[in-house]
């Protein structure tokens, strides 16, 4: 692999213990996917936030690197903790757990994260970080990734927890898969005729193509979807993390709306076409058998302005029966208090909280064992991470679940 004399030397451990570990890291990724030279990235986001996933020894493995130097070189964002920061209290977390997650946080600070504010989200792009067509960067959780590479068009490969560390520090990634033209390619064509409304149908569509797209990348045709209409990037946002979470897909196309479809022909040479006309299943997947619901949430991704405000409206002068949770970045949960819907929400018996992913919170020991969400991608990781039982279903429906207490 070519490195330039400054990665060599940082390598070499010339710049310390901390550069030579990141170097060590990146060069053993790049021999491993085949890359012949590094690149510079322009952002980094850094998964592993949550305490829940890392335990003390992912605290200790962060308190070391720390202290042998590290800190980021580039602009670097967080994924979502476990918790609100701020408003733990409300969620009802307990203080023990709540000091080992804002333990982990103060290490990413002290690392320059975040510029020293780290405010953690997996909606980069909906706070000031978005990259520009072809530019590379290294970011790390799978909806923010397709997010990147498929509306935004810039490169990135799913980096993993010490890997996108390890391209903050040094502002480097190993040249190779989403980051190259060859594997940019969409392999599956999918023609969808199934009528598709609200950003649910979407997550719907994207559970049932992402277990059959694998790895692959898939080319959408005949989504009734334009660029700039009401909602639009909150569909895509929705598409992209269902088809990230049940399948491995880190790029997808939709004709005449992302970038690289409207540039030019995105088909390889070889690919296979399917057709979707229902997208039921992609629902019944992600519904039990329990119907009574202890907890709403809407927000995964992070949720956008646009999409806080419809929740707002849809509770407006309404009395919840059970909690209703958005989670969102802090910029934006900030918008919501400006505009009044943060009020019109808690007004209802809803909360907006920042920073926080409940799929990686300990969800059952906060008493919640039946969960309504909009997103499959959440549903996806309720179920294999928080252990919880799940619904699927369009705003409407979460939100008459929060009314009454029961999924009709
Ligand atoms: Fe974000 Fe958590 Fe969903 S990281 S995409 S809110 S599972």
């Amino acid at each position: 692999m070519h490195l330039t004399e400054q990665e060599r030397a940082w390598l070499a451990g010339e710049s310390g213990p901390a550069l030579r570990r990141a170097m060590e890291i990146i060069v053993a990724l790049g021999q491993i996917y085949g890359a012949d030279r590094l690149l510079p990235v322009q952002s980094v986001q850094i998964s592993g936030v949550s305490y829940r996933n890392l335990g003390e020894a992912g605290l200790e493995f962060l308190q070391q690197w720390l202290a042998e130097g590290a800190r980021v070189r580039v602009p670097t964002m967080l994924n979502p903790a476990a918790l609100d920061l701020h408003a733990w209290q409300a969620q009802g977390f307990d203080p023990h757990f709540a000091a080992r997650q804002q333990a982990v946080i103060e290490i990413f600070r002290r690392m320059g994260v975040g510029e020293g504010d780290p405010q953690p989200t997996c909606t980069p792009y909906l706070i000031g970080v978005t990259p520009s067509l072809g530019e590379h960067v290294a970011w790390a959780e799978s909806s923010a990734v397709s997010y990147a590479n498929s509306v935004l068009g810039a490169r990135t490969n799913r980096e993993g927890g010490p890997g996108a560390i390890a391209a903050a520090l040094t502002g480097r990634t190993a040249d190779y898969g989403m980051h190259r033209d060859e594997a940019r390619r969409a392999t599956l064509r999918v023609r969808v005729t199934a009528q598709l409304r609200g950003p649910a149908d979407y997550s719907a569509l994207g559970a049932i193509v992402g277990k059959r797209s694998g790895k692959r990348v898939p080319y959408f045709e005949g989504l009734p979807l334009t660029r700039g209409e009401p909602l639009w990037e909150a569909k895509l946002k929705a598409l992209g993390a269902a088809l990230a979470a049940t399948g491995a897909v880190a790029l997808y196309h939709v004709a005449d709306v992302t970038p690289e479809a409207c540039a030019g022909p995105v088909l390889a040479e070889a690919y296979e076409s399917i057709t979707i006309s229902d997208i039921t299943p992609g629902y019944a997947r992600f519904s039990s058998e329990r119907k009574q619901i202890d907890l709403v949430w809407i927000g995964c991704p992070h949720a956008a302005p646009d999409e806080i405000a419809r929740v707002a409206d849809a509770v407006r002068g309404k009395t919840l029966r059970v909690p209703l949770w958005i989670t969102c970045a802090r910029p934006v949960k900030a918008w919501a208090e400006e505009q009044g819907a943060a009020a019109t929400l808690e007004a209802a018996g809803g909360r907006i909280f920042a920073d926080a992913c409940m799929a990686i919170a300990p969800l059952r020991s906060l008493g919640f064992d039946t969960v309504a969400t909009v997103s499959a991608k959440g549903a996806f990781y309720l179920q294999n991470l928080a252990g919880v039982a799940t619904h699927l279903g369009d705003l409407s429906r979460c939100v008459n679940a929060a009314l009454t207490g029961h999924w009709v």
